[in-house]
């Protein structure tokens, strides 16, 4: 029995070469690596982040998910809202298909230095210590519970990173300079702290919470406190990065509703790079798509803090757009109308720089005209005890 999760690793290894995995590498990494170690407690989610299933698996089952495609929750926490109590996922282990592909964006070699920024249950990092040793690794989460499952986890494979309970927008200025960093929880913007504890040559790869973005930057060779570069042409969805004290939100209860028919075609809505555009343009925007099992879209789903507009699909007729709280349509389609008249620019057309006063999202660019300025985060400085 000990043994009986190779062949399962083996074909997932495969199963991602087959999605687009090239680095040789990280093939015979995920080939080894013991996803199931790091899948103590079964759970799946809904779309809207809320636990629905916590059942038992046995062996079998155990390795049948824990080697699927599948994100795996391994925390929550329960919030309250409206007299409900909801659960909500604050940690897992991510689809194995995006951690295929930010380890092969962040462009490892040997003996690169790694800080990994959202340990949860620890198997991105099993990855990164199989790919250049233990030694080479330090990893951030902000929960101490998750950092010594994480631990538990990785010791029972053979690993000991260096795991740290504290806010990863600090990054680990103990452990500087770092040739990567990269995050596995979104966030809205990078974190000053950042392009300062990479070594010359250094490279971040981070999601952010608009559009599905993953962000690649590398060291500014002209100025070591500066990062510049772009975005994937794939994209990512994470839990948001958090900060010590702060609770995870539940989502709105539902309120009346105002609806009418728009012209609009839903899947233009979804265009990867217009969804970038629009929650760039509307902070705050996110753009949530429900389809079926057989990728028809059936709604797209504007929310903005309480404010929910929904778009459904109407099978021959014009789509249904029905505003809870304040609107957001008029938004979408002013947005939708400027990125058309900017030529529909995909993603490789925006580029992205972070300095220690400023960070800004270009097209085209970094001084040209269409810029989305973000405002310097002040992180406190916080951490946990180990
Ligand atoms: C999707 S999980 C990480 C997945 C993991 N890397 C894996 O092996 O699949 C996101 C993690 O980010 C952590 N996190 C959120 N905010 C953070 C912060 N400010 N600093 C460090 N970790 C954070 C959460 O506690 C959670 O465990």
């Amino acid at each position: 029995m000990a043994a009986d999760w190779h062949a399962h690793a083996r074909d997932l290894a495969r199963r991602l070469t087959g999605q687009g995995l090239r680095d040789p590498a990280w093939i015979e990494v995920f080939a080894h690596a013991p996803r199931h170690e790091f899948a103590p407690r079964a759970t799946t989610l809904d779309y809207d982040g809320r636990v629905i299933d916590a059942v038992a698996w046995d062996r079998a089952e155990l390795l049948r998910r824990s080697y699927a495609d599948e994100v795996m929750v391994t925390r929550f926490e329960t919030v309250s809202t409206a007299g409900d109590d909801v659960r909500i996922a604050t940690s897992s282990a991510s689809q194995p298909a995006i951690v295929a592909i930010m380890l092969q964006l962040l462009a490892v070699d040997d003996g690169h230095r790694i800080l990994e920024i959202g340990t949860g249950p620890g198997y991105d990092a099993c990855l990164l210590c199989m790919r250049v040793g233990d030694h080479h690794v330090t990893s951030m989460d902000i929960q101490s519970a998750v950092i010594a499952e994480a631990g538990e986890n990785l010791a029972r494979c053979g690993q000991h990173p260096h795991l740290v309970a504290g806010d990863g927008a600090l990054g680990c200025p103990h452990r500087a300079p770092f040739d990567r960093i990269i995050a596995t929880c979104a966030l809205p913007a990078i974190p000053a702290a950042w392009p300062g504890q990479l070594a010359p040559g250094g490279r971040i790869v981070a999601p952010m919470t608009f559009g599905g973005a993953l962000a690649v930057l590398d060291r500014d060779d002209r100025d070591e406190a500066a990062a510049t570069g772009g975005f994937a042409s794939d994209s990512g969805y994470f839990m948001t990065m958090r900060h010590l004290g702060q609770a995870k939100s539940a989502p709105a209860a539902p309120t009346a509703g105002t609806a009418h028919r728009t012209r609009m075609d839903p899947v233009e809505l979804t265009d990867p790079a217009f969804r970038l555009w629009l929650e760039l343009a509307v902070p705050g925007l996110a753009v949530l798509p429900s389809q079926t099992c057989d990728g028809r879209l059936v709604a797209v789903r504007f929310t903005r803090q309480d404010d929910t507009t929904l778009v459904e699909c109407d099978s021959g007729r014009d789509p249904v757009v029905t505003e809870y709280g304040r609107p957001l349509w008029r938004d979408v389609e002013t947005q939708l109308a400027a990125w058309h008249r900017t030529g529909r620019p995909g993603r490789d057309r925006f580029g992205y720089t972070v300095r220690p006063d400023r960070q800004w999202i270009w097209l085209d660019d970094p001084a040209g005209d269409v810029q989305w300025e973000f405002p310097p985060r002040a992180y406190l400085p916080v951490t946990e005890a180990p």
